[in-house]
């Protein structure tokens, strides 16, 4: 009777062609996205203690959602374009799972921020901007949808993306973990 041996596959030489050009490229993003949240966040000590976050908004663009970490959670800010706030404010929220207006998720006069917990409410994913049916974002996890206004939409996710208190200090400047 023979017995089959398997041998370890070794990398073949493409494989480690694939492996090399993917951590460039991962570098190469994580230098570009370095100087913005180098810019956008306190030191380390600051964030441990949990202490307010200030964020300027002056550097966001219409459309751009960034993520900034708070008490070492992630926190989305989106710059809500003027389609996505229609969108928002016009969706039917009494029908929704986890009804709320957009206008209790956003500070009056600054309909254009959104500011929430980057966090799925089903287990706890990071989901992806721009992506979904909603003008919103999509957990890849389980396929949850949830909107502009940061409302769960579709899939699994129970209950909308959790906000967080912030007041604005100016025109362009918020502070995360102080309630306006
Ligand atoms: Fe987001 Fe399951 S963790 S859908």
């Amino acid at each position: 009777m023979t017995t089959a041996t398997l041998l370890p596959q070794q990398p073949t030489r493409r494989d480690v062609l694939m492996i090399a050009t993917g951590a460039v490229a991962a570098a190469g993003a994580a230098a570009v996205a370095w100087p913005l949240l180098a810019q956008l966040t306190p030191d380390a000590s600051t964030v441990a203690a949990g202490f307010p976050l200030e964020v300027d908004l002056a550097p966001m663009v219409v459309g751009q959602v960034i993520k900034v970490f708070w008490r070492g959670q992630p926190i989305f800010i989106s710059h809500r374009t003027a389609h996505e706030i229609e969108s928002a404010q016009t969706a039917d929220w009494q029908s929704l799972r986890d009804p709320e207006p957009d206008s209790a998720r956003v500070k009056p006069g600054h309909e254009q921020w959104l500011v929430v917990s980057a966090i799925c409410t089903h287990l706890g994913c990071i989901p992806t901007e721009h992506q979904g049916n909603y003008d919103g974002w999509f957990c890849q996890c389980h396929g949850s949808q949830y909107d502009s206004s940061g409302r769960a939409r579709l899939g699994p996710a129970p209950r909308n993306l959790p906000l967080v208190p912030y007041e604005f200090i100016s025109d362009a400047k918020i502070r995360i973990g102080s309630a306006g």
